[in-house]
């Protein structure tokens, strides 16, 4: 194990790990899953199972992929034996599902930046056939798209430290000041208030059994869990380090772009007249709009370097998310870091093809007849990240606490951190991984699955 190579400090970590959950899901699923699913009260459920569930679940991840130094599944198995190292395998198979899919939608967002900086998007009359135009478009989306699994590709073959790091230390605070001075914006904007009552006021009668699992599935998916990539990014850390005030942090940062995300969008929606309830084209459609209304030059610019931002936080996710397959085969089969990074950065482009087709291009892929007429892109994302992320979590939390043991857990995590043991902290950290967690989890994970393929208001008629 001796160059697996490890971040270069508490931040270096840090940022990485934020780097790899802030991206499409805060800024592209977060607004879109919320304007479905009832706004406010969606924010709130969100909110709450962040703090519940999804923070000891981060801590623990952390702390598996610390002790043992290995990726996901040399992880499992080291701590836990050969059969719960298949539970790494499922979460390395998911991390290349997600990538397939996500990667299409980065190039979306790349195609965005070009149309939007130096093509004539904004003067388009109507954004929403734009969008609807620009997904079947092949060739756009094959060049852009491959581009970005190259460029990914590129990443992670510099390794953990100059390539992940690097990236995420400009991605971040650029970020966070492009959306300060959009929502500054959007507020002046006519009718913007509906929008902040409809994101900010919720309304219980909107939260059924729907709501829940879209929130907990967006949580999973925003801070990068269920799947063991801060198992693998939790091996590159330092036992002097900090576990528990990362994880904070990192959940604190990625909550709060997400929370402005949706503050800068909802104002938008209303303000244009528009549905919230669009779905995955939301903010493809709803932003050109407030860079139009910026004028040609101002708006161009701020256009193109909020899309060239998102695709830098997309690219410290994709990055993620291809490093945990190479990990395995890095660490596993022994395979060198440059062949295993190119072979999977083009299996995984090809596996993401049909995703890519799906828009409308090619009808097959468009509405696929075993999965209710709907999309390969959708097919994808609700298997493999919507059902598969809460029920890696659940068993996640089910290894801890039948095998690894919190007592192990509570060890590993107190150094770094001396107070740790018996604080307050710890017995929330543990209560919610022996019981909210294996609990809510568990139900839900197998109502999640029987909504998906057969639909739960068919059981309760
Ligand atoms: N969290 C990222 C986002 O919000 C996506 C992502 C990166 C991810 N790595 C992951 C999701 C691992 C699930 C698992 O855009």
């Amino acid at each position: 194990m001796a160059n697996r190579g490890n971040f270069s400090g508490n931040i270096g970590f840090i940022l990485a790990a934020a780097g790899s959950a802030v991206g499409l899901g805060n800024i592209w699923k977060f607004p879109y899953e919320a304007g479905q699913n009832g706004g406010a009260a969606f924010l709130l459920i969100y909110i709450l199972l962040t703090f519940l569930l999804c923070y000891p679940i981060m801590i623990g991840e952390i702390a598996i992929g610390r002790r043992a130094g290995s990726d996901a599944y040399g992880s499992y198995r080291q701590l836990g034996g050969k059969r719960w190292g298949y539970l790494g395998l499922f979460g390395i198979l998911c991390g290349i599902m997600i990538l397939s899919f996500y990667n299409v939608v980065a190039g979306w967002a790349f195609g965005y930046f070009l149309e939007i900086s130096f093509g004539s998007l904004l003067d388009h009359p109507n954004y929403g056939t734009f969008f609807s135009e620009y997904v079947i478009d092949f060739w756009d989306n094959l060049i852009f798209s491959a581009c970005f699994m190259a460029i990914t590709a590129f990443i992670v073959l510099k390794g953990v430290q100059k390539g992940i790091e690097a990236a995420s230390k400009i991605m971040m605070p650029a970020l966070f000041s492009i959306l300060i001075i959009l929502i500054a914006y959007s507020l002046t904007l006519p009718n913007a208030s509906a929008g902040i009552s409809f994101y900010l006021l919720p309304d219980f009668s909107k939260i059924n059994f729907q709501t829940i699992y879209s929130a907990m599935g967006q949580a999973f998916f925003s801070l990068s869990l269920g799947m063991g990539a801060l198992i693998t990014y939790g091996s590159y850390v330092g036992k002097n380090q900090n576990v528990i005030g990362a994880a904070a942090t990192i959940t604190l940062m990625d909550m709060s772009v997400a929370f402005l995300s949706g503050l800068l969008i909802f104002p938008l929606v209303f303000s244009q007249g528009q549905s919230p309830a669009e779905g995955p084209a939301l903010v493809f459609v709803v932003l050109p709009g407030i860079f139009n209304a910026m004028g040609p030059i101002i708006g161009r610019l701020m256009g193109g370097g909020f899309f060239l931002l998102l695709c830098f936080a997309a690219l410290t996710s994709t990055v993620s998310l291809l490093e945990v397959p190479v990990a395995y085969f890095v660490d596993q089969k022994k395979w060198s870091r440059k062949k295993t990074t190119w072979l999977l950065a083009v299996f995984i482009f090809v596996v993401g093809l049909p995703s890519m087709l799906s828009q409308g291009a090619v009808e097959m892929f468009t509405h696929l007849p075993f999965y209710q007429d709907r999309s390969a892109l959708d097919f994808v994302s609700e298997v493999f990240s919507d059902i598969s992320l809460p029920l890696g979590g659940f068993l996640m939390t089910l290894f801890i606490v039948t095998r690894w043991g919190t007592n192990n857990m509570s060890e590993e995590l107190s150094l770094g951190n001396e107070s740790y043991r018996n604080s307050l902290l710890e017995k929330y950290v543990n209560f919610s991984i022996r019981y909210i967690c294996p609990v809510i989890l568990g139900i839900f994970s197998v109502l999640i699955i029987i909504d998906k393929f057969y639909g739960i208001d068919k059981l309760t008629n």
